[in-house]
């Protein structure tokens, strides 16, 4: 596991916290914000965006995934480090499943940091939460 320093912990959960802000959840309620970290140390967020068309619904982690990619800083010549996730609804959030897929894609060692069940922020590793993901490359 890639080691975070408690201040990149607090910096990830701040940042998805901040985007959380944005969610646009007119249809759950459930406002979610993710904030991911890459080799450079850059932190890039995201948010969940739902749509009428319920289907079409795009989950925070992979907003922020999505958008440092479009941004170039995330590639596949370096892994993702980390990604946090939160909502605000004080609700037990780790990444559903197509999230897990998308965040194995660009980092299997990836620390994911949600709130667990015993209501402590746990920090896990994508390929523990995706047990023999699959990845082409
Ligand atoms: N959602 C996320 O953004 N991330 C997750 O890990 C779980 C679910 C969003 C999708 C949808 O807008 C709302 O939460 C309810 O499922």
């Amino acid at each position: 596991m890639a080691k975070l320093t408690a201040q990149q912990i607090d910096q990830l959960l701040k940042a998805a916290e901040a985007a959380s802000g944005h969610a646009y959840a007119p249809f759950s309620k459930f406002h979610v914000g993710a904030a991911i970290l890459t080799h450079t140390g850059q932190i890039f967020s995201g948010c969940n965006v739902e749509n009428s068309s319920f289907g079409l619904t795009n989950c925070a982690e992979r907003t922020a995934i999505f958008t440092a990619i479009t941004a170039g800083a995330l590639s596949a010549e370096h892994e993702l480090l980390a990604v946090a996730v939160v909502n605000r609804e004080g609700a037990v959030c780790s990444p559903c499943g197509a999230c897990r897929q998308v965040i194995f894609e660009f980092g299997p060692e990836a620390v994911v940091i949600y709130r667990a069940k015993s209501g402590e922020i746990a920090q896990t590793l994508a390929k523990e939460l995706l047990p023999e993901g699959f990845r082409l490359r």
